[in-house]
C-alpha cells in the first residue's frame, strides 16, 4: 500500500499549536502487513521503532482495539525536509495511522486517523492538514482533536526560505514561557481571528498586520542564525506577511506577487547561500491511500 502524505505549515503567525497549512511538497511510504517491524529507505537511526510512522500506525491500531505486532515500511520519494519546520514528523504519524486504517479496515476514518496520530504528536495543527489538506483550525477536546477546514484565497503565494541546519521542536518549545500574560494573549486571540478572514479574503495588508504573534516567536528567532538578514531580504522583496514555518527554523512567506519567489532566491543567495527557496503549492487532499 502506497501513501502519498503532504508538508505543512504550523502556526502561521498567532495560531500557535492551531493553525496549519498543507503543500504540495509530500512524501511517499508504502506499507505492507508483517508480523515483525522492518524499515527500509530512512537514515539507520530511524529505522526502528522510534519511527513515527510505526508510532502512528501502532497508535491507530490500539484505538481501534486490535493487536499490532510489526508492519513493513518502506520510504520512497522524500520531499520534506526533516526537522525544519515543515511537518515532517506530523507528516510521518499521519501516513502511519492512516495506513494501519487502510490495511485492515479499522473504519477509524479520517478523525480516528487524526487522533491517532496526534496522540503521537502532542498537538494537532500539523496532523490536521496533513490528513485534510488545506487551511485548518484544530482545538483538542479532551483526548478528541476538533479540526475544521477554512478557505484559502487562490491570489495568495507562499514561499518556504529553508535554512541549511535542523532544529528540533523540542528545543524550540523549551525556550517558550510557561504562561503568559494577559496582553499578550489578547493580541495572539485577535490577530488568529482575522488572519483566517485575511486568508480567505486575499486581504493582503490585514494580513501583513495579523499574522504577528507574542506567544512563541519571539523566542525563537533568536534559535534561527541569519534569521534577521532573511527576514529584512523577504521584506525588501516584497513579501506582504511572514512567519516562523511550525517551530522553525524555515521562514514561511506570503506575497500576491509569483515573481517575490526567483527575487528572494537570488537576493538570499548572496547572503545566505546554503539556504534553499521553495514555492510552495496549496495541497487541498491531505493524506492519500493508494491500494
Ligand atoms: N505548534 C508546534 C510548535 C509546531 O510550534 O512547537 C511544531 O510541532
Amino acid at each position: 500500500m502506497r501513501i502519498l502524505v503532504p508538508s505543512s505549515s504550523a502556526n502561521l503567525g498567532p495560531g500557535f499549536d492551531c493553525f496549519g497549512i498543507a503543500w504540495q511538497s509530500r512524501n511517499e511510504i508504502f506499507f505492507d502487513r508483517s508480523d515483525s517491524l522492518s524499515i527500509e529507505g530512512c537514515a539507520v537511526e530511524y529505522a526502528n521503532s522510534v519511527n513515527l510512522a510505526w508510532l502512528g500506525y501502532s497508535k491507530a491500531m490500539e484505538l481501534a482495539g486490535r493487536k499490532c505486532e510489526g508492519v513493513h515500511i518502506r520510504f520512497g520519494k522524500t520531499e520534506i525536509p526533516i526537522c525544519r519546520g515543515l511537518g515532517s514528523s506530523a507528516a510521518l504519524s499521519a501516513a502511519g495511522a492512516a495506513a494501519a486504517d487502510a490495511l485492515f479496515g479499522l473504519g477509524l476514518g479520517r478523525q480516528g486517523i487524526l487522533d491517532a496520530a496526534t496522540a503521537v504528536e502532542g498537538h494537532p495543527d500539523n496532523v490536521a492538514p496533513a490528513i485534510y489538506g488545506g487551511l485548518t483550525a484544530s482545538m483538542m477536546d479532551g483526548e478528541r482533536a476538533i479540526t475544521v477546514n477554512f478557505p484559502l484565497h487562490e491570489k495568495l503565494h507562499f514561499t518556504a526560505l529553508i535554512p541549511d541546519f535542523q532544529l528540533s521542536t523540542a528545543m524550540a518549545r523549551s525556550v517558550l514561557p510557561k504562561s503568559v500574560e494577559r496582553a499578550d494573549a489578547i493580541f495572539n486571540v485577535s490577530r488568529g481571528a482575522l488572519l483566517l478572514n485575511a486568508l480567505g479574503s486575499g486581504d493582503l495588508e490585514l494580513l501583513g498586520l495579523a499574522m504577528d504573534d507574542k506567544l512563541h516567536q519571539p523566542y525563537r528567532w533568536g534559535l534561527i542564525r541569519g534569521s534577521e538578514e532573511a527576514r529584512s531580504i523577504a521584506r525588501d522583496c516584497g513579501a506582504a506577511a511572514l512567519c516562523i514555518s511550525g517551530a522553525g527554523p524555515t521562514i514561511l512567506c506570503v506575497s500576491e506577487d509569483e515573481s517575490f519567489t526567483p527575487r528572494v532566491r537570488e537576493a538570499l543567495q548572496g547572503v545566505l547561500p546554503g539556504w534553499e527557496v521553495r514555492e510552495l503549492r496549496i495541497d487541498r487532499e491531505g493524506v492519500k491511500v493508494e491500494e
